[in-house]
């Protein structure tokens, strides 16, 4: 449906054509200064050239036009040319009733027949999921899930680290533990075990352990060096260790992708695109792209318009091993053949820029995508600690995100004990297993909140207490105010039997009118998240929806309303404004608890 911007500035340009100008000048937008009037329109100082007039006339004769019209019930001029807008509370009633029957928030599907392809998560196998994956997870699957409710087509693929270095780690540090497995004797030609020589815990041991000894000892580097070569020309024990060290790594990453409320439609990674690169790197010879730079196959990308200095892509290293880079490359071949996307966005860690600056133009320079692919990076910045550097375990290790998401689960439930006054002793078994999942709920959406209220490119301070609070600009205050009203319209029905018909009265008061013009910015700013891929948008969008509801709640007394047709309308508003909440944060991909 029309968003109510546009539905007032179709009026306004009606005015303007009437009064003689041109239409295109009656766009109207909120305010900027609330305490004057609601909306505002600038055409008049816009169309003063063309029309060879003062604004202030034109503005004069377009409020002229205006005077009886409905939709508003004050239009004045304003010096030096605005047209100050104040909407008629008929028409605000008008507009949620038909914002409560439109599906979507009243969101146009505008991406009907466009695909799209999230590439986000980007975990290592074999590593453990640590902080700095969660930004890329959090984001992505938020954008993934605004792209599918404005129709897109999104496919989200975790695109994971499973073909690199640490591959050839962990086989190399089994092989000094083991040697005697079947997967390191040549001569062996049985079939390889279905079960996994490791555990995950082992396997998370290995990692670190072998990671820190390549450093230390160059023997040991040299072998996992000749492991990941090994593991790259298909030898069969290496690929049999592999698909094990990726089963147990998938299995436990899933486990916690789901506690994240994060999924993916393809688990594809690095290694899946790997055989696109022979054929790639052919081509990309042949036709005279890449060419040799010191032994390497390197693809010039720099642009004359560049103010720092764009390095050639390197495709193939002297030692003829592909890179980050060529992978990426081979990943585009591979989703051109397999999906064909009007856009792929990248959601991944801001330092690595330039990287898909330089994938991004070789891939356009040599056609590996359409001209058209628009090719997005969505650069995220760093979750320091309270010390203002990266993100760290009190012992100074990288945070493991179940860590995390426990320590997150425990502040609410202190904060929601602190409450009511109570220990955890205080509260009888069954109930505190209650409380300890509620505050798992909320202890979500404290930590998504709390990194998707900034904007992604700006690093930001994870500070716990601060997420987990109940007040402010925080996950769990709108969670509150969802719980809020929907314990309202419980005890409305308890007492009346059954909520009212929906119907939307005039707003009688400052702050339900208020409530109101918040609502009918619904559909603006979720199309608005998605245009510039930022939902942050979203968060500020519902924390001012949740203020407006706040303030009108304190205000009004909504049960003992003794109009019928008052408490109608307030109710209808609290179901919208519900409604609104929710669906807005099933977007930023966290979900409301039944109490708190
Ligand atoms: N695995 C990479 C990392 O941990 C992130 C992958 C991002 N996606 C990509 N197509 N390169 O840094």
């Amino acid at each position: 449906m029309e968003s109510f911007q546009e539905r007032l500035s179709a009026i306004v340009a009606r005015a303007f054509e009437r009064a003689g100008y041109d239409g295109s000048l009656g766009r109207v937008t909120v305010s900027n200064r609330p305490d004057l009037c609601e909306y505002q329109c600038n055409g008049a100082m816009a169309g003063a050239r063309t029309y060879h007039k003062a604004p202030m006339v034109i503005a004069q004769d377009v409020a002229f036009q205006l005077q009886n019209e409905r939709a508003f019930s004050v239009v004045s001029a304003a010096a030096p040319g605005f047209l100050n807008l104040t909407v008629a509370p008929e028409c605000a009633a008008q507009y949620m009733a038909e914002l409560f029957e439109a599906e979507r928030l009243g969101t146009r599907p505008s991406g009907e027949g466009s695909r799209v392809v999230i590439d986000y998560g980007g975990a290592n196998v074999a590593k453990p999921l640590h902080v700095g994956h969660l930004r890329s997870a959090i984001i992505g699957e938020s954008l993934k899930r605004l792209g599918r409710y404005l129709g897109y087509e999104v496919t989200g693929d975790v695109h994971l680290g499973d073909w690199g270095l640490q591959m050839g780690l962990v086989i190399a540090e089994l092989r000094e533990r083991r040697p005697e497995l079947c997967y390191f004797d040549p001569y062996y030609t049985g079939e390889y075990p279905e079960e996994a020589p490791f555990t995950i815990s082992e396997l998370e041991e290995i990692y670190p352990t072998a990671s820190k000894k390549a450093k230390e000892d160059p023997v040991f580097s040299e072998k996992a060096h000749a492991a990941t070569l090994a593991l790259q020309s298909g030898e069969r024990g290496h690929r049999a260790l592999w698909h094990h060290i990726l089963n147990v790594s998938v299995t436990d990453l899933k486990k916690n992708y789901s506690r994240l409320n994060v999924s993916f439609d393809l688990w594809n990674g690095e290694s899946d695109a790997d055989p696109y690169i022979p054929d790639m790197v052919r081509r990309l010879r042949e036709q005279g792209y890449a060419y040799e730079s010191d032994g390497a196959l390197v693809v010039d990308v720099k642009e004359e318009t560049d103010t720092k200095e764009v390095p050639p892509c390197i495709i193939v290293k002297s030692d003829g091993a592909s890179l980050y880079a060529t992978s990426d490359l081979a990943t585009l071949v591979q989703r051109e053949a397999t999906i064909g996307p009007d856009r792929v966005i990248y959601v991944v860690d801001k330092r690595q820029e330039m990287h898909f600056t330089q994938v991004f133009r070789v891939a356009k320079k040599t056609g590996i995508v359409r001209p058209d692919v628009d090719l997005v990076f969505l650069g995220f910045g760093t979750m320091n600690g309270k010390d203002g550097k990266p993100f760290k375990t009190r012992d100074g290790g990288v945070m493991r995100l179940e860590v995390l998401i426990r320590e997150i689960a425990e502040a609410v439930l202190a904060k929601m004990l602190e409450s009511r006054e109570l220990t955890q002793a205080d509260v009888p078994a069954e109930e505190l297993e209650e409380m300890k999942k509620t505050a798992q709920i909320i202890g979500l959406a404290a930590l998504k909140y709390g990194d998707l209220s900034n904007q992604a490119s700006k690093d930001y301070v994870f500070d716990i207490d601060r997420f987990s609070s109940f007040e402010g600009d925080t996950g769990p205050y709108i969670l509150y105010t969802i719980v809020r009203i929907g314990s309202i319209l419980n005890k409305y029905r308890q007492q009346f039997g059954s909520l009212p018909e929906t119907r939307f009265a005039a707003p009688s008061s400052e702050s339900e009118k208020a409530l109101a013009l918040v609502l009918s910015r619904a559909s603006e700013a979720v199309e608005g998240a998605w245009a510039e891929l930022a939902p942050h948008k979203l968060c500020q969008y519902i924390y001012e929806v949740s203020n407006a509801f706040n303030k009108f709640y304190h205000e009004t007394k909504i049960i003992a309303e003794p109009s019928e047709e008052k408490r109608a309308g307030y109710v209808s508003l609290l179901r919208l404004t519900k409604r609104v909440l929710t669906e807005i944060i099933g977007l930023l991909g966290f979900d409301a608890p039944e109490r708190m």
